[in-house]
């Protein structure tokens, strides 16, 4: 029975923000339970016709489990980009990471056969610029034959009621994962609530840059498939 206390943010720097922000994103699920869920949505979005030796990349690839999905699948050129060298340093295994900031990309031009993007661009702090300069760098880097792939938060019904019930505080008492998802969206509510209502302009971006091969919003995610135009 635990109910975390949110501290008032006005009240904190940007690092302890983000350390309280990190400290729920570590609670919601076991490492386990999220590779399982990542290799779930790369079959959802056709890993199995991707060759195995593609250029791949993770961005905001956090505590890298997106990338150990990849190594389950039998993808063996892996890299991840992610500001947080906390996170970063959870990772052991044969990828090349770099702590960087991905509104600009360490890679070259048209160097890269697949890009992908899960739940990152909501946690960047100016939009839209910030999310423009992102799928400008995802473009300029991305081979003409390759794949972007975007997973991100999506203002669905069934999101909707999971805040509601991330809002109840007997349910976050008895649920692990409802009281860290509340702490998750409490320490990045300004960017994130932000996101969730930019729906139609978001949309016009990533048309902007990639030509959708498959756009589904479901069960709170928004997931993306493209090619560069
Ligand atoms: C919600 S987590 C997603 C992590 C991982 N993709 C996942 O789905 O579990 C967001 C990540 O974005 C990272 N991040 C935030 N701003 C960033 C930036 N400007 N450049 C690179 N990474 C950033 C954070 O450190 C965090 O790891």
């Amino acid at each position: 029975m635990k109910l975390t206390k949110l501290l008032d943010t006005s009240t904190l720097s940007d690092d302890e923000i983000q350390t309280a922000w990190e400290e729920a994103y570590e609670r919601f699920e076991t490492q386990e339970e999220e590779i399982q869920k990542f290799v779930k949505r790369l079959e959802f979005v056709g890993q199995k016709d991707w060759k195995r030796d593609a250029q791949t990349v993770e961005l905001f690839c956090g505590r890298c489990n997106g990338i150990r999905a990849l190594e389950k699948l039998g993808f063996t050129n892996l890299e991840g980009v992610d500001i947080s060298r906390n996170l970063l340093t959870n990772y052991r295994g044969k990828a090349k990471l770099y702590q960087s900031d991905c509104r600009i990309l360490p890679f070259a031009d048209k160097s890269r056969d697949i890009i992908i993007l899960q739940g990152g661009l909501h946690h960047l702090p100016r939009f839209p610029d910030d999310v423009e300069q992102t799928l400008s760098e995802i473009h300029r880097v991305l081979r003409p034959a390759g794949h972007f792939v975007l997973i991100e938060p999506w203002l669905t019904l069934f999101l909707r009621l999971i805040h509601f019930l991330s809002e109840r505080n007997f349910i976050r008492k008895i649920s692990n994962k409802f009281d860290a998802f509340a702490a998750m969206t409490h320490y990045e509510k300004e960017t994130y609530y932000r996101w969730l209502g930019q729906q139609s302009e978001i949309l016009l971006l990533l048309k902007k840059y990639f030509t959708a091969i498959r756009l589904s919003k479901k069960f709170g995610k928004i997931i993306f498939i493209g090619k560069r135009k």
